[in-house]
């Protein structure tokens, strides 16, 4: 069994995709007995502080040597550095030098990842968008999950997230602006799909197959926003946008201050504050996450 390769995507920053990688992964792994990696994929490497200690991640990264950095420099440079074993941060998050969640693991994202873009873009790969696929397909098999956790745009990283995904998820703040920004991301998935469809041996399209609301306010307008994020759902599923069972997961995730202080603790929520209102949320995601990835 390969394990089910999502990237969470969505080209508005703050609204959610590493929040919700990192404590659906966690729960997953803690709650549901999961093997879950999450690949951190943005230069501002939120998904590795957020599980490990600044000083533990720099001190493992190293001038991006261990991280997802040097997949692509690999690609770029000709070179054969990058060895996952050594990348892999397992059993994450550690307090006291004592693992946590023995199933969860992280391969760490680099600062260097913000160089990537120009140089992919200046070399004119005619396939860039393979490169960590072809990386990391050979350790598919010892996960049931792995999460990309894309930067905030769906630029040649995240478009390497799409290509290595067989399903994306996208995290919405439910609010007006955040909506006007759904229709585009499924053009845009849809426009690389079939960019890549005329090149041989293209593996499979990832399209968007689940919703998730985060930063949710009880109050009138997030819930017009639920209900407007359904409606556009329906219709760009319709028109053939989004997976055939692509659906809005339940609960939405509550604004909480328990979920923005565990980013300080380098804890997921449910660790940080195990009896709160966050941990409560996520659980209840997390479930729901699985019995979808299990009904497609
Ligand atoms: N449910 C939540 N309640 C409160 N703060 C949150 C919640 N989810 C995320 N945050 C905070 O909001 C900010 C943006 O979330 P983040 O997941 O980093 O967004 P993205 O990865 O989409 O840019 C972060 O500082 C994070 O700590
Ligand atoms: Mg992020």
């Amino acid at each position: 069994m390969s394990a089910n390769t999502i990237a969470f995507l969505n080209f508005k920053g703050g609204v959610g995709k590493t929040a919700t990688a990192v404590n659906i992964g966690a729960a997953l792994a803690h709650y549901q007995k999961q093997r879950v990696l999450i690949v951190d994929l943005d230069p501002q490497c939120n998904a590795s502080f957020w599980l490990m200690p600044p000083a533990d991640w720099k001190a493992h990264v190293d001038g991006g040597k261990n991280s997802t950095y040097q997949i692509f420099q690999d690609q770029i440079m000709g070179t054969h550095r990058f060895d996952f074993e050594k990348a892999v941060v397992r059993a994450v998050p550690r307090k006291g030098g004592i693992s946590q969640i023995s199933r969860l693991d992280i391969l760490p994202a680099a600062v260097e990842l913000i160089t990537i873009e120009d140089r992919i873009h200046q070399n004119k790969y005619a396939r860039f968008f393979e490169f960590l696929h072809q990386a990391l397909k050979p350790y598919y098999k010892e996960y049931d999950y792995i999460f990309f956790d894309c930067p905030p745009n769906v630029y040649s990283i995240s478009k390497n997230a799409l290509y290595a995904a067989e399903n994306c998820v996208v995290p919405y703040v439910p609010d007006f602006l955040s909506l006007s920004g759904f229709q585009l991301l499924a053009q845009q998935i849809e426009q690389f799909n079939d960019r890549i469809s005329g090149f041989k041996g293209i593996r499979r399209r990832a399209s968007i197959v689940a919703l998730l609301a985060s930063h949710y306010k009880p109050s009138k307008a997030h819930d017009q926003g639920l209900n407007e994020l359904e409606i556009t759902l329906h219709r760009l599923k319709a028109e053939g946008l989004t997976h055939h069972d692509a659906k809005l997961l339940l609960p939405p995730i509550r604004h909480l201050a328990d979920v923005a202080e565990s980013t300080n603790e380098h804890m997921p929520v449910i660790l940080h504050n195990p009896t709160g209102r966050g941990a409560d949320d996520y659980s209840q995601i997390a479930k729901a996450f699985h019995s979808h990835f299990q009904s497609l």
